[in-house]
């Protein structure tokens, strides 16, 4: 018999503290920023659905190639009996794995949000009999603590969703990945990857204004859950590629002088004729770069599959 539970483990009003926190933090530095994870409202939420169905968008196609094409391979080199998923959402690609896994016991997918993870799990559970599903509510970069399941463990990182950490942020987590895991077990990692600039940027700047949407919903968010008055069309939508760091950059860029209350902070924000706010980082990568920050954390990058034009990698890097 399969099983579907789901724990939270991320306290109600825990979110809204790191809110505060990031709002209170980002919009009083020079240059001010926004992290991206608060782009994930109920409207973000759908708002990143389009753009996964966007001509300009490529990821995500590309990254469900390599899952459809490869997912035999990927399981033949690690037969996981628990898969852990981190930022799992709709779970949606990652059925080609759990298809791809005969021996799998648990499916642990972990988001913030509840509402995908509940779908998505009671629908596998049904459809897979003997597949135990154990959901976790809980945010990825704070540190997890995993539920008791058989190894080995395949834990899937997809989305390319590590390019929106810094530098620092990605060993600080890799470090907290490589924690979780014991020796036969592996990380499934998903990264975008470098490519021509204008390629690039049109991802991330769409001709139907869909990105410029979502970059700006983040100031809903904030006005909604902070009381705060952005009037989000006075600001324009800016990506822009950072050649020496190899990201893409999404910055709001304030059309006028203003200044934006946020009541729940008792703060006052100013905003320059041209002030640009950063919202996100996505950062892309070489196989290179890739392998060498896996290392770092011990480690050892073994496999690597990329989609047919090369633009999109998933590696898979097994514990010894
Ligand atoms: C969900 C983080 C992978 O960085 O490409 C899409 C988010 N931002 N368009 C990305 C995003 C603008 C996306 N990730």
């Amino acid at each position: 018999m399969s099983e579907f539970r789901i724990t939270r483990t991320l306290p109600e009003d825990a979110m809204a503290a790191a809110l505060r926190a990031d709002v209170q933090k980002g919009l009083t530095s020079d240059p001010k920023t926004l992290p991206p994870k608060w782009f994930y409202d109920a409207r973000g939420s759908e708002l990143f659905e389009q753009i996964t169905e966007l001509p300009e968008y490529y990821p995500t196609r590309a990254e469900r190639e390599i899952l459809a094409g490869r997912a035999a391979e990927i399981a033949d080199a690690l037969p996981a009996r628990t898969l852990v998923e981190l930022g799992s959402g709709s779970s949606e690609k990652t059925r080609h794995l759990i298809d791809a896994l005969p021996r799998l016991h648990t499916y642990v997918p972990v988001d913030v949000s509840d509402t995908a993870l509940e779908q998505a799990g009671r629908a596998l559970v049904a459809e897979r009999p003997g597949l135990n599903v154990h959901a976790l509510i809980a945010d990825f970069t704070a540190g997890l603590a995993l539920p008791r399941s058989p190894g080995p463990r395949l834990l899937a990182f997809l989305g390319g969703t590590i390019g929106n950490l810094l530098p620092g942020e990605r060993a600080e987590f890799l470090a907290s990945v490589r924690a979780l895991l014991s020796p036969g077990d592996a990380l499934l990692l998903g990264t975008d990857l470098v490519k021509a600039e204008d390629v690039l940027v049109r991802a991330y700047d769409d001709g139907a204004g869909v990105t410029a949407a979502f970059n700006k919903n983040v100031l809903s968010v904030v006005n909604r859950e902070l009381g705060a008055d952005f009037e989000p069309d006075a600001f324009d939508h800016v990506a822009l590629w950072d050649t020496t760091n190899e990201w893409i950059e999404m910055r709001l860029r304030s059309r006028t002088a203003q200044t934006v209350k946020v009541p729940a902070l008792d703060l006052a924000v100013h905003f320059a004729a041209g002030e640009e706010l950063r919202t996100e980082v996505s950062a892309k990568f070489r196989k290179d770069r890739v392998s060498v920050e896996l290392a770092a954390t011990g480690l050892e990058l073994e496999r690597w599959w990329t989609d047919g034009e090369e633009r999109f990698a998933l590696s898979l890097s097994v514990v010894r």
